[in-house]
């Protein structure tokens, strides 16, 4: 067999969420398609990352207050951990925001400005300007134009499905703060996509790069005519890469987003002593990518558009895969079948879930179901009852005597799922799983009978037959591992089981062709054990929230927030003009014909002293604020009050009233020092 190279690809999860069962259907098959590929013996990568740009990620860090950094390292620490919990696994998992990216997506930039695929437009966008953002489609909501069905989102109706702009939504509204969005205009950089209109339609409807269905689908909905320029741009604020040659104008995440499988390609060719040309421009290297059903566009038009440009290999194949339902209907929070990764991991084995959705896995685009009745029903009667039984049956009679040295006959059944082997390689291939699955599970219902006809358990009863048992075991331990290896790119776990068993691992596809002989048994160890139903509710009851969690598309402000949405941007220079400075309470005493006012003098050092009426009489008592360090906005201009001028303002939050609180100055500074 001739080696193979193969790069595979499954979608960058964003980084504003955590990973859920959904999402686990790609990471799933991508790693079964990988996982049979290596068995094969051939080499392959398995390249991911997290996506890490955007709207929401910058909103999430602002609500939570922190960075975007912090937020998108803690995610990918998540991630990475869910996906290792579920014998996931990356060749190199890297992030859209890292230095490999950036220089990539200049690469690209270029190569378009080169070929003349970049041009520029003013684009009316909604724009908070409480929060001081442009709003993402996904951040407004209004009545939809169509049917007036209230409160859809800024790019399609739930209720009648139109698609529209978020400008034309009835009577918008800010998701992030309720502020009514304001028409902006603003330059923005876009895609000539359709100059690579024939390129492109070559390119979808010929070879096997995609499945028929999305080949018409291309073909039926954006191929018959010309094709939108693509707008790869968004103003600041944007978290995500600054355009080099367009200040203020960063690139839309979709943009960067993609050429991350090359940024994480890179990462592993650094680590590997590879060059990075010999995966992305050799016509001899396979490109793999498994995404969902939701982001075709992107990788059947957008990329191959981006690739060709910029003179990259080509996809090999873009494998789609339809959206899990959960008992026939969406995830839902409510319903508790929104599960994530974690809470599923705290109820049940991954193992379970693995063999689900391979079961489930075909070539095709359908939506997967996930039927918890079958998921239990198949957990135990496939892979407990049928599988494991087989070696729990037989490996401890086979402990002291090993397997025999010679096989014995077993009237044709290892030669007969040998033969078998070739069948199940090419559903794999071809990501027929459910087929594959079938074919194995066929010779598992083969095989069992074999044992409960021989009776091991009887057999070893009698010190005569010493020899009759060993060949019996010896039988359905091969048969057993057989099936472990077909099965091994879905359950890795009872491939590694299998070969501490049989004191020899699991490496090669191959192995599946010839009985292990002679070999010594280990001491069996409990494998897998039944899915028990009660398990799978209280995972189902974990997962429920309240209808007010599930609606709320991005945390809610904290209500702080709500009575005073943040300001519009500043930039440095406008907050450098308020002179901040440390200054220690000298006196504070009470003017008793105002309710809420004391008098404070407060010394900035050496004998620079102010005068300020602070509002703040329900909140502190004068005793309680001589001596203590405050911070004051020094270069207000003075105010003349009723009672006096007021040479300043002492920082403090809260509504007023009682409710004031004085902001505190660490140990050690001195009166005087500016506040940056
Ligand atoms: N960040 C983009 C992908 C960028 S690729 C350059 C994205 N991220 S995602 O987190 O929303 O989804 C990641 C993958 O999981 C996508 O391929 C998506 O189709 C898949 N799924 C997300 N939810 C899913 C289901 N409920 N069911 C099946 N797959 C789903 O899209
Ligand atoms: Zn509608």
């Amino acid at each position: 067999m001739v080696e193979r190279r193969i790069l595979v690809t499954a979608a960058l999860p964003y980084a504003n969420g955590p990973i859920h069962i959904g999402h686990l259907v790609e990471y799933i098959e991508t790693d079964i398609w990988v996982r049979f590929q290596k068995l094969r013996g051939h080499r392959c990568i398995f390249i991911c990352a997290d996506d890490t740009h955007g709207t929401a990620i910058m909103m999430r860090a602002r609500q939570e207050g922190r960075s975007e950094e912090l937020v998108i390292a803690q995610m990918q620490q998540a991630h990475l951990q869910d996906f290792h919990a579920f014998d996931i696994e990356f060749d190199n998992y890297g992030s859209t925001n890292s230095v490999e990216n950036r220089r990539l997506c200049g690469e690209f930039w270029q190569a378009l400005r080169r070929v003349g695929l970049i041009t520029e437009r003013d684009v009316a966008q909604l724009y908070d300007p409480q929060a001081g953002t442009f709003l993402a489609d996904r951040f407004v909501k209004g009545t939809c134009p169509k049917c007036r069905a209230a409160g859809q989102y800024g790019d399609n109706c739930d209720k009648c499905g139109a698609t529209y702009r978020a400008t034309d939504l009835i009577e918008p509204v800010s998701v992030l703060s309720g502020a009514t969005p304001e028409l902006r205009s603003e330059r923005h950089l876009f895609v000539k996509l359709d100059e690579l209109h024939e390129f492109l339609a070559d390119w979808t409807q010929s070879g096997d790069h995609l499945q028929p269905e999305v080949a018409n689908y291309l073909q039926g909905h954006f191929l018959n005519e010309p094709l939108k320029d693509w707008d790869v741009s968004r103003p600041a604020p944007y978290f995500g890469f600054e355009i080099p040659d367009s200040p203020g104008n960063y690139w839309y995440v979709w943009f960067d987003a993609p050429i991350g499988y090359m940024a994480s390609t890179q990462q592993w060719c650094d680590r590997h002593g590879e060059r990075f040309d010999d995966w992305w421009r050799d016509a001899n290297v396979e490109i793999h990518h498994f995404i969902g059903k939701d982001i075709t566009y992107f990788h059947t038009l957008f990329w191959p558009g981006m690739l060709k440009s910029a003179g990259f290999s080509l996809p090999t194949k873009v494998h789609i895969h339809g959206f899990l339902t959960v008992g026939g209907e969406k995830m839902s929070k409510s319903k508790g079948t929104f599960v994530t990764a974690e809470t599923y991991l705290r109820h049940l084995d991954p193992t379970y879930l693995r063999y689900y959705y391979a079961a489930k896995l075909g070539p095709r685009l359908d939506d997967i179901d996930l039927n918890l009745d079958e998921f239990v029903a198949k957990a135990n009667a496939d892979l407990v009852g049928k599988v494991v039984n087989l070696a729990s049956r037989a490996a401890r009679f086979a402990e002291t005597s090993g397997l025999s040295p010679t096989y014995p006959d077993d009237g044709g059944l290892f030669a007969r799922a040998a033969a078998a082997g070739d069948d199940i390689a090419q559903a794999y291939e071809e990501g027929d799983f459910s087929r594959a699955m079938r074919l194995i599970m066929e010779l598992a219902d083969r095989a069992n009978p074999y044992v409960e006809a021989a009776e091991p358990w009887n057999l070893a009863k009698d010190p005569r037959r010493a020899q009759d048992l060993q060949d019996v075991c010896t039988v359905a331990l091969n048969l057993f591992r057989q099936l472990a290896i077909y099965l091994a790119p879905v359950l890795p776990r009872l491939a590694r089981q299998t070969g501490e068993l049989l004191q020899r691992p699991i490496t090669r596809w191959d192995e599946s062709q010839t009985p292990l002989l002679g070999n010594p048994v280990s001491r069996f160890q409990h494998m897998l054990k039944r899915v028990d139903r009660k398990d799978v509710d209280r995972m189902i009851e974990d997962s429920k929230q309240t209808p007010a969690e599930e609606s709320a598309p991005t945390p809610a402000p904290s209500q702080p927030l709500l009575d005073e949405p943040l300001a519009p941007a500043c930039t440095i220079d406008e907050f450098a003009r308020v002179d901040l400075r440390i200054a220690r309470v000298l006196a504070a005493e009470d003017v008793p014909e105002a309710s809420k006012l004391l008098k404070i003098t407060v010394s900035l050092g050496g004998t620079e002293q102010r005068t300020v009426f602070a509002g703040i009489k329900q909140a502190y008592r004068p005793e309680q604020l001589v001596g203590r360090l405050v911070v004051l906005a020094a270069n207000l201009a003075p105010r003349k009050m009723k009672f006096g001028t007021s040479e300043g303002m002492i920082l403090a939050s809260g509504p007023g009233g009682s409710h004031v609180f004085l902001l505190t100055v660490d140990d050690g500074a001195e009166p005087g020092q500016r506040v940056h």
